[in-house]
Protein backbone atom coordinates (compact mmCIF):
# COMPACT_ATOMS: atom_id res chain seq x y z
CA UNK A 1 0.00 0.00 0.00
CA UNK A 2 1.37 3.55 -0.74
CA UNK A 3 -0.30 6.46 0.94
CA UNK A 4 -0.23 9.78 -0.90
CA UNK A 5 0.39 13.11 1.23
CA UNK A 6 -2.70 14.11 -0.59
CA UNK A 7 -5.76 12.77 -2.71
CA UNK A 8 -7.77 14.68 -5.23
CA UNK A 9 -11.52 13.07 -5.86
CA UNK A 10 -12.58 14.20 -8.87
CA UNK A 11 -16.72 13.81 -9.54
CA UNK A 12 -17.63 11.92 -12.70
CA UNK A 13 -21.51 11.56 -11.84
CA UNK A 14 -23.44 11.87 -14.59
CA UNK A 15 -27.37 12.83 -14.29
CA UNK A 16 -29.88 12.87 -17.09
CA UNK A 17 -29.26 15.80 -19.55
CA UNK A 18 -32.73 17.32 -18.63
CA UNK A 19 -31.84 17.26 -15.34
CA UNK A 20 -32.17 20.86 -13.15
CA UNK A 21 -28.90 20.39 -11.15
CA UNK A 22 -26.47 19.18 -14.01
CA UNK A 23 -23.89 17.25 -13.49
CA UNK A 24 -19.67 17.42 -13.24
CA UNK A 25 -19.67 14.25 -16.24
CA UNK A 26 -22.15 16.69 -18.41
CA UNK A 27 -19.23 19.54 -18.37
CA UNK A 28 -16.53 17.68 -18.87
CA UNK A 29 -14.96 16.39 -15.75
CA UNK A 30 -14.18 12.24 -17.23
CA UNK A 31 -11.91 14.12 -19.28
CA UNK A 32 -10.81 15.86 -16.41
CA UNK A 33 -10.26 12.95 -14.41
CA UNK A 34 -8.10 11.60 -16.74
CA UNK A 35 -5.90 14.62 -17.63
CA UNK A 36 -5.06 15.19 -13.82
CA UNK A 37 -3.99 11.52 -13.54
CA UNK A 38 -1.48 12.47 -16.44
CA UNK A 39 -0.32 15.62 -15.14
CA UNK A 40 0.09 13.74 -11.57
CA UNK A 41 2.44 11.71 -13.20
CA UNK A 42 3.89 14.14 -15.48
CA UNK A 43 5.34 16.38 -12.14
CA UNK A 44 6.57 12.99 -10.90
CA UNK A 45 3.99 13.15 -7.78
CA UNK A 46 1.96 9.93 -8.28
CA UNK A 47 3.84 7.34 -6.71
CA UNK A 48 4.43 9.44 -3.30
CA UNK A 49 2.50 12.49 -3.18
CA UNK A 50 -1.42 12.53 -5.00
CA UNK A 51 -3.32 10.13 -5.70
CA UNK A 52 -6.54 11.33 -8.49
CA UNK A 53 -9.63 9.45 -7.86
CA UNK A 54 -12.46 9.08 -9.45
CA UNK A 55 -15.76 9.93 -7.42
CA UNK A 56 -19.71 9.88 -7.39
CA UNK A 57 -21.29 13.31 -6.49
CA UNK A 58 -19.49 15.77 -4.10
CA UNK A 59 -22.95 17.82 -3.48
CA UNK A 60 -21.29 20.65 -5.38
CA UNK A 61 -23.09 20.24 -8.51
CA UNK A 62 -24.02 23.24 -9.67
CA UNK A 63 -20.67 24.49 -9.47
CA UNK A 64 -19.23 21.41 -11.08
CA UNK A 65 -17.19 19.89 -12.31
CA UNK A 66 -16.32 19.66 -8.63
CA UNK A 67 -12.89 17.99 -6.87
CA UNK A 68 -12.48 17.38 -3.49
CA UNK A 69 -9.01 17.84 -2.04
CA UNK A 70 -8.17 15.77 1.29
CA UNK A 71 -7.37 15.42 3.78
CA UNK A 72 -6.99 19.74 3.30
CA UNK A 73 -10.89 19.22 2.93
CA UNK A 74 -11.49 21.69 0.58
CA UNK A 75 -13.60 21.81 -2.86
CA UNK A 76 -12.44 23.08 -6.25
CA UNK A 77 -15.20 24.37 -8.50
CA UNK A 78 -15.90 25.28 -11.77
CA UNK A 79 -12.34 23.52 -13.07
CA UNK A 80 -11.79 23.39 -16.62
CA UNK A 81 -8.93 22.03 -18.35
CA UNK A 82 -6.98 25.01 -18.13
CA UNK A 83 -7.22 25.08 -14.81
CA UNK A 84 -5.40 21.42 -14.21
CA UNK A 85 -2.25 22.47 -14.68
CA UNK A 86 -2.29 25.08 -11.93
CA UNK A 87 -3.82 23.00 -9.55
CA UNK A 88 -0.80 20.29 -10.14
CA UNK A 89 1.64 23.09 -9.84
CA UNK A 90 0.21 24.18 -6.89
CA UNK A 91 -0.37 20.74 -5.36
CA UNK A 92 3.42 20.46 -6.30
CA UNK A 93 4.31 23.78 -3.66
CA UNK A 94 1.92 21.91 -1.45
CA UNK A 95 0.18 25.38 -1.89
CA UNK A 96 -3.89 25.23 -3.42
CA UNK A 97 -5.69 27.63 -5.93
CA UNK A 98 -7.71 29.89 -3.82
CA UNK A 99 -10.27 31.31 -7.16
CA UNK A 100 -11.31 27.79 -7.43
CA UNK A 101 -11.86 26.61 -4.00
CA UNK A 102 -16.05 27.30 -3.62
CA UNK A 103 -16.66 28.75 -0.27
CA UNK A 104 -18.65 26.92 2.33
CA UNK A 105 -22.36 27.47 2.56
CA UNK A 106 -22.28 29.02 -1.17
CA UNK A 107 -21.14 29.09 -4.97
CA UNK A 108 -18.97 31.74 -4.86
CA UNK A 109 -16.22 30.52 -7.03
CA UNK A 110 -13.47 32.53 -8.99
CA UNK A 111 -13.82 35.32 -5.76
CA UNK A 112 -10.60 34.31 -3.80
CA UNK A 113 -6.56 35.42 -4.60
CA UNK A 114 -5.12 33.30 -7.13
CA UNK A 115 -2.42 31.11 -5.62
CA UNK A 116 -0.34 30.41 -9.11
S1 LIG B 1 -22.58 15.85 -9.93
FE1 LIG B 1 -20.54 16.42 -9.38
S2 LIG B 1 -20.77 17.40 -7.46
FE2 LIG B 1 -22.77 16.63 -7.92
Amino acid sequence: MALRDRYLFVCINRRPDQASRGSCAARGSEALYERLRGLVREHGLAQTTVRACSCSCLDACLTGPTIAVEPDHFLYGGVTMDDLEPIVAALARGERVDRLVIERGGSAVGKGPRAE
